[in-house]
């Protein structure tokens, strides 16, 4: 049984297994993910529901930009159908949207989208819905770096005074808001047993669920089951 007083305040979800979901239904790759995206409705739903404080989920890559054309078009796509259609419920429900990673580089439309939804939801209290898109952690590592060693040249810090935590506060989760701490729990899908590239820095001590269920295929009670087999972990985080 799930406890509810023991909730996990942050969980990152890497969304794997659309591809191989649609191949197992013998349907086009964007029809497993637009699977995905209902699949992702019903997390955010949940999520709310559970009282999480922030939930990050893993859209878009640095590195999904090899795919074809067509399949990067039609994730930015169902992208905008998304935020779209689910904008009043996520009113409803006072959640609040933001997006991590290179904003520069999404198609301008679904970055347009996207923006409207983050603008709309700025007031929100409720769950933080951070949707990580064109997101690669090193990526993210060299900015920190680069805005960190921007300061040192101009001589408002010297080397020997960057911190762990200034590292923190300069990578994508820090400037999301305060409360955003590093992921307690990481969720990833479809059989996979890597981080591709997420939240290298913030997983230091997160525990991590693997599951051979196929993101489209993964639903709410799966949900609730990882953040159970979390809550039997024991954290040591180096202590005994
Ligand atoms: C995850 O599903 C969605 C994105 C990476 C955008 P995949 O498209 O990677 O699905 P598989 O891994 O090919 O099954
Ligand atoms: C990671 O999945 C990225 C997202 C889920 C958005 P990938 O399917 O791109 O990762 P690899 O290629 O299997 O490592
Ligand atoms: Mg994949």
């Amino acid at each position: 049984m799930l406890d509810r007083e023991r909730i996990p305040r942050h969980v990152a979800i890497i969304m794997d297994g659309n591809g191989r979901w649609a191949e197992s239904k013998g349907v086009p790759r964007l029809a497993g993910h637009n699977a995905g995206m209902k699949a992702m409705k019903e997390i955010v739903k949940r999520a709310h529901e559970l009282g999480i404080a922030n939930l990050t989920v893993y859209a878009f890559s640095t590195e999904n930009w090899k795919r074809s054309t067509e399949e990067v078009s039609g994730i930015f796509r169902l992208l905008i159908t998304y935020v779209k259609s689910e904008l009043k419920e996520i009113m409803d429900n006072n959640v609040r949207i933001r997006i991590l990673g290179d904003a520069s580089a999404i198609p301008r439309d679904a970055l347009k989208a996207v923006e409207k939804a983050l603008r709309e939801t700025e007031n929100n209290t409720g769950l933080q819905f951070n949707i990580a898109l064109n997101y690669g952690s090193r990526d993210e590592i060299r900015r920190a770096v680069e805005e960190i060693a921007r300061e040192v040249g101009q001589g408002k810090l010297a080397p020997e005074e960057i911190t762990e935590e200034m590292i923190g506060d300069h990578l994508f989760t820090g400037k999301l808001h305060e409360d955003c701490g590093d992921p307690e729990l990481i969720i990833r899908t479809s059989g996979e047993e890597r981080l591709s590239n997420f939240l290298l820095w913030q997983a230091a001590y997160s525990e991590f669920v693997f599951t051979d269920t196929l993101w489209p295929d993964f639903t709410p009670e799966r949900f609730e089951e990882a953040i159970e087999t979390y809550q039997n972990r024991n954290r040591r985080f180096g202590g005994r």
